[in-house]
């Protein structure tokens, strides 16, 4: 049977170490003996105690200095005094100093257990609490994540479990749900913390680089590789390394992907040696990847070895009272980014914000509060900024929603990028419009400093010159 707890006993009489050990040892318990502070302190150091027995009065030393110098080693152990009876404010002065407790001679055997059942329950009490401490403060590192749908709080504990492992972990979820944020949450909450988080979007990298961007090459392995360079695979080494868009990793490199995984290691192109990398590798992807096992775009092989520990981020609208907690995070966030602060939104344009359906989710809700933000002229969010944003579709169905300035909301959906860089022209040009072609004006009014906005201006092309000869036309 496991022992349930080892104790070391300490007294110069050997008589009574027996009988203490016999009785103790009755009961479960292991137990370590020392007639001698020094055999005591060498004990408490090599060897797991759980609890001690002192006497006050040792031949070589007194049991009170004893105590502090264990406590020293083990501030937590919990310790027992012996006093012979009648030295009652010996024990009394011990317990101020720090004992658990006193027991007199001769000893009772139930006093006996009955202290050491304690003493052992609280210290699993308070060790209890050191591991929930450090679970809240694992919680910390999640501060940025909102999650207090019911839904989001089964992934943040299921996150939280999962990171304290070396197990590949699949995210799979429509774009903006937040899957990048979960695998950095997840490095931050594990061990690697303070090693490498690398990331590659395996969508954004032409398929003729991706695999030495993986995995690195030697010099002169391939016309253009002049120096030999490291992989991602390599800097990860220790930390982790996230593979986002994996469904997007091109056929001809996943049977290496897949070797690289099952081995954890690798040769950099034109390299002869392997190399070993310790990694934990979280993967992403909003594509349906069994779907394209099926359609023959993704191997079934590598598809079960990085399909090992799947997280599914749920979309906004199944979790629409994530809203209103998201809106005040990302204006608090918006506001940091802009230098431009709004207070909050009005309650209309809560409920507009609560009734859309957001296809681009949590990314989507980012977007339109910012482009509120740059526009607001007063303190808070409203309806109307939202609406000229189209924000309020009908619910599902793809209602016409055009612009003063004419950008079509309907027709065919283009990328969000595109969809806000079309917006954001048209915005700048009303904007001009309005200004009669005042930069510094306009720039005030977006919330910009004026180089920035020059930036903007450049970025679309738009001339400003021509907005003031109109102007002038116009006068
Ligand atoms: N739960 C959340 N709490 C706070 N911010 C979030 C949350 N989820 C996502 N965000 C924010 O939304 C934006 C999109 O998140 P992220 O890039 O992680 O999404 P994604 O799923 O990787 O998107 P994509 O598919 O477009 O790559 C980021 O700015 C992120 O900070
Ligand atoms: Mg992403």
């Amino acid at each position: 049977m496991m022992s349930t707890g080892k104790i070391l006993v300490v007294d110069d009489d050997a008589n009574l170490l027996e009988l203490v050990r016999i009785r103790l040892e009755a009961a479960k318990y292991e137990v370590v003996t020392a007639v001698k502070g020094e055999e005591a302190k060498a004990a408490l150091t090599g060897d797991n105690i759980d609890l001690s027995i002192v006497d006050l009065k040792l031949a070589d030393q007194d049991g009170m200095s004893l105590m502090g110098e264990l406590h020293a080693i083990n501030p937590a152990l919990p310790v027992i005094i012996l006093t012979g009876y009648g030295s009652i404010e010996g024990a009394v002065e011990a317990i101020k100093r720090g004992a658990y407790g006193y027991l007199t001679k001769p000893i009772d055997p139930r006093e006996l257990q009955l202290q050491i059942a304690r003493a052992l329950e609280n210290r699993r009490l308070a060790s209890e609490n050191v591991r929930l401490k450090e679970l809240l403060k694992e919680k910390f590192d999640f501060t940025n994540i909102v999650a207090n749908s019911d839904k989001m709080q089964k992934v943040l504990a299921g996150v939280s479990r999962i990171a304290q492992t070396d197990s590949t972990v699949y995210i799979h979820g429509e774009s903006g749900t937040g899957k990048e944020v979960i695998a950095k949450a997840i490095h931050l909450a594990s061990e690697r913390k303070n090693k490498p988080f690398v990331a590659i979007n395996c969508a954004a990298v032409p398929e003729a680089l991706l695999e030495s961007e993986l995995f690195g090459h030697e010099k002169g392995s391939f016309t253009g590789a002049v120096r030999s360079t490291k992989g991602f695979f390599a800097q990860a080494h220790e930390g982790t390394i996230f593979l986002d868009e994996i469904g997007d990793m091109p056929l001809s490199i996943q049977p290496k992907l897949l070797r690289a995984l099952e081995e954890r290691q690798f040769y950099p192109i034109g390299g002869e040696k392997p190399i070993h990398v310790d990694v934990r590798v979280i993967v992403a992807t909003k594509k349906d990847l069994a779907e394209e096992v099926k359609k023959g775009v993704f191997r079934e092989d590598l598809f079960y070895r990085i399909h090992v520990i799947p997280v599914r981020l749920p979309p906004l609208r199944e979790r629409k009272e994530d809203i209103p907690h998201l809106v005040s995070h990302l204006l608090q966030k918006i506001a940091l980014q802009t230098k431009k602060a709004v207070k909050g939104i009005t309650p209309q344009a809560m409920k507009k914000l609560m009734q859309h359906e957001w296809p681009g989710n949590v990314r989507e809700l980012e977007n339109t509060l910012e482009y509120a933000v740059t526009m607001a002229e007063g303190e808070l969010v409203t309806e109307e900024l939202l609406m000229e944003m189209g924000v309020p579709t009908a619910l599902g169905s793809p209602e016409t929603v055009r612009r003063g300035d004419g950008v079509a909301l309907d027709g065919p959906l283009n990328t969000l990028k595109e969809a806000r860089a079309e917006f954001e022209k048209a915005y700048l040009i009303r904007l001009l419009e309005h200004c009669s072609g005042s930069a510094a004006k306009a720039a005030e009014i977006a919330g910009k400093y004026r180089a920035d906005f020059y930036d903007l201006l450049k970025k679309h092309h738009i001339n400003l010159q021509e907005f003031k000869q109109e102007f002038k036309k116009a006068d």
